[in-house]
């Protein structure tokens, strides 16, 4: 009896503690433990080409189908014409055909030939409607390039143009040709006019004959004005996030539709022409134009740590559809093909971080950046079925990297789902290798969220580290967000175990949406990041690696809807307090910062997210719930009237502590 009375108070102190603090490494004189140092790198992104999210998306290439290499296999339907059409403005007359037998990199076999036999008042030649058609702006510049080979001797008059919808001019350019071998030509257009859906056209202005390929249009005015860069209001929205990592490129898209889909990141860098173009196990395509390179540079650009995700050695469980008749489910590469794939891998490394010295290292060098990528992490396989044949492959690559680069911290896998069999297997895994970190996913209703806050509060911190490499509460309410919202205090709460977490996916072009929820939504023109993205914002601006207990308190301590956090950065000395409620009535919750060195008084940003449950921003709203931020005076002791729905991140700097 005396036994069960006694566990049932430890039972009771435990439930009323953890909301607030449950594992620490440092104890106050009292016992009590007050603080742990977290994960300085707990919040950022999963950037997955999904959505059209890197072609058509963040990608900030104009054109569609450059390279003339769209195939029925890409998407029912498409040829290496899609997206283009021939034009005789003015009468002339021509014919156009795909051809495949001279290209200008065996890597991107097709190619246009263009013969003119009529050339009448305006030339002929090939019109792009880009992506939904090219959002120009007056005064900009966009830089035009693309690959010719005169078929016959003489140079080519070439006319390039941007017009709107009736044929109208908004922007112009000429250049000859030169020569009769593969030849990069490049100019630039100023737009004459705002226009949301131009077309460009490329006109011969003689009667000839030529081939052509990699035809090319980029605003002048990319993220920081990379060539072959990113789009600027795109990226601009994604670095004010202030992700501590970006993973890329996926995703589903990592280990791909059968092997021959796999994503192979030595296809994807050196000059765009001689990048392998492939399908998109989303059902579009990849030009490779953002590649590993432009990914490291990108990461670099935003301040976020590379995390690349290399395949397992084996292929999506879904390839093919193994839910239709004729899928090909997960295959392995040959073991005969190890060394080799291991080899690429190590080779990665090499270009990510060696000197000029060595063969890949060179290779980054000579694209242009001199300094090492600091790469840190990679990951090894997504959500993998946990197969004989993946365990073996996944223990091999794993032994290998440990071994030649004891410096980067493999991140493993653990299925698709917070539990279940792959789970409990991938686990297996890691804990019989010792994986220092593990990718766990899950897309759940926001109950779930909310139910499943102690859920790392239980974990063994004397086995690997876990990475929330995607997850997402199936909605873009203001309800869904509040409830990660909840859920990522628990995160920050067992920052000592969960190294990183990244919502997933980030970008969705509409109209193009392969998933659903998304973070960011775009078109040509606009951006919408959901109300999510601002739950992410607050988190991602407001990190901290100093986690505090017992400062926030709620009147009850097992009331799922409320979370709380307290943290600091010790860069700045920025104490920040977070308070999420999901709950349908406001909460008052009392803050104890005495311990924390707060004086009497200190003034506090406060921002604050919040509205009715069922509130979402759209094309028509994008501003429907947005934070607002005010500065508030608040005490060493104060109590806060959370509202219901509602984020609220207050932020005292350094200099208000202990002033
Ligand atoms: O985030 C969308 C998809 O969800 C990812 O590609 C995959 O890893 C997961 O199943």
């Amino acid at each position: 009896m005396r036994k069960v009375i006694r566990l049932t108070v430890v039972v009771c102190l435990f439930v009323v503690s953890i909301n607030a603090f449950s594992q620490s490494n440092l104890k106050s004189t009292s016992g009590v433990k007050l603080e742990k140092k977290i994960s300085e790198n707990l919040f950022g992104i999963f950037f997955e080409d999904i959505s059209y999210a890197a072609d058509g998306g963040l990608y900030a290439e104009l054109l569609q189908n450059r390279s003339f290499e769209y195939t029925s296999n890409d998407k029912n339907g498409w040829n290496p014409l899609t997206a283009w059409e021939y034009v005789n403005k003015g009468y002339g007359y021509g014919t156009v055909s795909v051809e495949t037998a001279l290209p200008v990199s065996s890597n991107n076999r097709h190619y246009i030939e263009l013969n003119v036999e009529e050339v009448g008042k305006e030339g002929v030649g090939l019109i792009n409607f880009g992506y939904d058609g090219i959002a120009v702006r007056v005064g900009e510049k966009y830089d035009f390039s693309c690959f010719i080979r005169q078929i016959s001797d003489k140079s080519i008059p070439i006319r390039v143009i941007l017009q709107n919808k009736k044929g109208k001019l908004l922007g112009e350019a000429t250049f000859n040709t030169n020569s009769t071998k593969w030849e990069k030509y490049s100019t630039v257009i100023t737009a004459t006019q705002d226009y949301d859906s131009a077309r460009f056209v490329i006109l011969a202005k003689s009667t000839c004959k030529f081939a052509l390929d990699v035809v090319s249009l980029f605003p002048h005015k990319t993220f920081k004005e990379r060539a072959n860069g990113m789009r600027a209001d795109l990226a601009t929205i994604i670095a004010d996030l202030h992700p501590k990592f970006m993973r890329f490129p996926g995703g589903c898209l990592v280990h791909g539709d059968g092997l021959a889909n796999m994503y192979n990141w030595k296809n994807t860098i050196g000059p765009i022409e001689e990048r392998v173009e492939q399908r998109n196990i989303w059902n579009y395509h990849q030009t490779a134009g953002l590649g590993y390179f432009e990914y490291f540079q990108f990461c670099e650009d935003i301040g976020a740590q590379p995390l690349p995700i290399l395949p397992a050695a084996v292929s999506c469980q879904n390839s093919g559809g193994t839910w239709v008749v004729g899928g090909t489910g997960q295959r392995a590469l040959p073991l005969s093909e190890m060394n080799s794939y291991i080899q690429d891998i190590n080779d990665l490394i090499e270009y990510a971080n060696g000197a000029a010295t060595t063969t890949w290292g060179a290779k980054r060098v000579a694209a242009g950046h001199a300094a090492s990528f600091n790469l840190r992490y990679v990951g090894i396989g997504n959500e993998d079925k946990m197969t004989p044949e993946f365990k073996e492959r996944f223990e091999l690559i794993y032994s290998a990297i440990k071994k030649s680069h004891p410096e980067i911290t493999v991140v493993g896998t653990a299925g698709p789902a917070p539990s279940g069999e792959d789970f409990e297997k991938g686990w297996e895994v890691a804990k019989k290798l010792s994986v220092p970190v593990i990718d766990e996913h899950y897309y759940e209703k926001p109950t779930w969220f909310l139910s499943n806050t102690h859920r790392y509060d239980q974990y063994d911190r004397n086995h690997s580290q876990v990475y929330i490499g995607e997850y997402a509460s199936q909605g873009n309410t203001l309800f869904n967000a509040v409830s990660e919202a909840v859920y990522m205090t628990s995160i920050e709460r067992n920052g000592d175990i969960v190294k990183m977490a990244s919502y997933a996916p980030l970008l969705a072009r509409i109209g193009n949406t392969s998933w659903n929820p998304d973070l960011i939504y775009f078109n040509n023109v606009q951006v919408v990041p959901s109300v999510n993205y601002y739950v992410q914002q607050l988190f991602g601006r407001n990190q901290g690696d100093v986690y505090y207990n017992s400062v926030l308190f709620g009147t009850d301590a097992q009331d799922s809807t409320l979370g709380l956090s307290c943290v600091k950065d010790s860069k700045t000395g920025d104490l920040i307090l977070k308070i999420a409620n999901a709950g349908t009535t406001a909460k008052t919750v009392t803050a104890n910062l005495k311990k924390l060195g707060i004086a009497k008084t200190a003034v506090a940003q406060k921002q604050l997210l919040v509205g009715q449950p069922n509130e979402q921003n759209t094309l028509l709203e994008p501003k429907k719930v947005i934070p607002t931020s005010t500065d508030q005076t608040i005490g060493n002791s104060f109590t806060y009237e959370s509202p219901a729905f509602s984020l609220t991140v207050f932020r005292i700097k350094a200099n208000e502590i202990k002033k």
